[in-house]
């Protein structure tokens, strides 16, 4: 199946093509007029209702499109500092612009409680209706930036499955056996290829 994802984060993309991919599901950016789309997010803590607003608004971009009737993927996704009460959760995004990696690591410079986790929840709306699934990643956050791989957060993220390297000193392959994306996205795999009743 074609699933256009509609993000313009080119690391969810290629994370998402390595998890579907061979599934034999083929993923694309969602490109409407030469851009990838702008969300309108409303004001929510929760990733979901984020996630689901990106789906109604994709799909109305799309619609009298030659996309109108294809699959689409949205995710919503950040990180969840423990002692920071979650913080900066669905601003992951914000917060890595404005004060970046470093800013985080200073406002924790003192904090003991390193711990914190990724979360994702995706949506992929086929003919078949609309399929929901979400991951967790749990993990700590490191003292020095380590890594150059991944994005966003992961030079700064250690995730409690791993061997003690940060996200950013892993291939995707081995991110993606971990990370909360890739538990969404093998979720969603799955519901895939769940004959239907
Ligand atoms: P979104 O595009 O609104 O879902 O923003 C997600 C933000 O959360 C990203 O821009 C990153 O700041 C952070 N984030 C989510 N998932 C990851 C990940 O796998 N690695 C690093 N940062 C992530």
């Amino acid at each position: 199946m074609q699933i256009f994802f509609a993000t313009s984060n080119r690391g969810k993309i290629s994370e998402a093509k390595e998890k579907l991919g061979p599934t034999g599901h083929e993923i694309s950016p969602l490109i409407i007029d030469g851009m990838p789309p702008k969300f309108i997010e409303p004001q929510s803590e929760h990733l979901e209702e984020v996630a689901f607003a990106k789906l109604s608004q994709a799909r109305q971009m799309v619609l009298g499109s030659e996309m109108e009737d294809c699959a689409i993927l949205v995710e919503d996704s950040g990180i969840f500092i423990e002692s920071l009460s979650g913080f900066p959760g669905v601003f992951s995004s914000f917060v890595e612009d404005k004060i970046g990696l470093s800013g985080i690591l200073s406002i924790l410079s003192e904090e003991e409680n390193r711990s914190a986790e990724y979360r994702a929840t995706c949506f992929l709306e086929t003919k078949e209706g609309i399929f929901k699934s979400k991951g967790i990643c749990s993990g700590e956050i490191s003292r020095a930036i380590s890594g150059e791989l991944g994005f966003g957060y992961d030079p700064i993220f250690i995730p409690v499955e791993g061997d003690g390297r940060t996200f950013g000193q892993m291939s995707s392959e081995e991110k993606s056996q971990l990370s909360h994306r890739g538990m969404a996205l093998k979720g969603l795999s799955e519901m895939l290829i769940r004959p239907s009743k």
